[in-house]
């Protein structure tokens, strides 16, 4: 069984957008972070992508609405971000309070500063292959951990458990495209699926992103697997200064030593997202200062 170094593959990004970024003429691209309320997952998650952006040279805007924003108050907010050309990349994080519509203010977000790929307009060029569009950052994160971990997907049967706009879609979207590092067979299994481990065990790539911690046991995939574990979890333990560990949807100590290849939790997927954020908010600048 081999590790896959999520954290180590997102360094090697991260140092090639810096260098990037410093070749860029003009202003740093900037990314705009909406977050809503003080959820201290998300407090966490920003602070993150904050960090990654002052490293690679991009400049970051965090705005923090009180939890009782209205959705009229968000959307304003959204279209002020639009309106400000000296921003190219907005980002609402998810998730937000229950009186607030998700997906509405995910499509209110011009669909040239949609880094997280989640507007309506990229979802329709992800499903059209192209490549104009913004990837979701999760999904297209796990394409480029296989890439650059030597996995080729072409023939495989991927199998993606999880059907989120986030994370499931996306990636099965993005595995079956006609591209030479994708055209896989793919299968999406979700909390509705019948004979659910029947078909995780055909998997030659079992992508788990199901939100349930720990779902995915060794009886559940075939020997030989690649398994990409999506799930970030936080579950009670009185052993930890914190009160909690993280875990993932997949049973690692069952499944991994099963796995010729496996992502751990924390320290697989999950620096990938920001690091693919980064590489959209690169993207974002360049498109847009190409049409000024
Ligand atoms: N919450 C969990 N993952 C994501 C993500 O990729 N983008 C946003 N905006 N929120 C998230």
């Amino acid at each position: 069984m081999e590790l896959i170094d999520g954290n180590k593959i997102a360094a090697e990004i991260i140092a090639e957008l810096k260098a990037d970024v410093a070749t860029l003429p003009g202003r740093k691209p900037c990314l705009a972070l909406v977050r809503v309320g003080e959820d201290p997952a998300s407090v966490s998650y920003v602070t993150k992508k904050q960090k990654t952006s002052a490293e690679i040279g991009i400049e970051s805007r965090l705005i923090f609405p009180p939890i009782t924003i209205s959705q009229q108050e968000l959307f304003a907010l959204v279209d002020q971000l639009n309106a400000d050309s000296g921003v190219d990349g907005i980002l609402v994080q998810s998730p937000l309070p229950k009186h607030l519509n998700e997906l509405a203010v995910f499509s209110r977000i011009a669909a040239h500063k949609d880094v997280d790929g989640f507007h309506t307009l990229n979802l329709g060029k992800l499903a059209q292959e192209d490549d104009t569009g913004f990837v979701a950052c999760t999904p297209a994160g796990i394409m480029e951990l296989l890439q650059r971990s030597g996995v080729t997907l072409s023939g495989k049967h991927v199998v993606v458990l999880g059907r989120s706009l986030i994370v499931g879609k996306p990636a099965a979207l993005l595995a079956m495209q006609r591209k030479a590092w994708a055209n896989a067979t793919v299968t999406v299994c979700h909390s509705q699926t019948a004979n659910l481990a029947a078909l995780t065990r055909q998997a030659d790539v079992l992508i788990a992103a199901i939100g349930k911690p720990e779902f995915v046991t060794a009886d559940m995939v075939k020997p030989g697997a690649i398994v990409i574990d999506v799930g970030v979890n936080r579950v009670p333990d009185a052993t930890k200064k914190s009160g909690f560990r993280l875990t993932g949807d997949v049973h690692f100590p069952s499944v991994s030593p099963l796995c010729a290849k496996i992502t751990p939790v924390p320290g697989g997927v999950g620096p990938m997202t920001v690091a693919m954020l980064m590489k959209n908010t690169v993207k974002a600048r360049r498109q847009n200062s190409s049409e000024s």
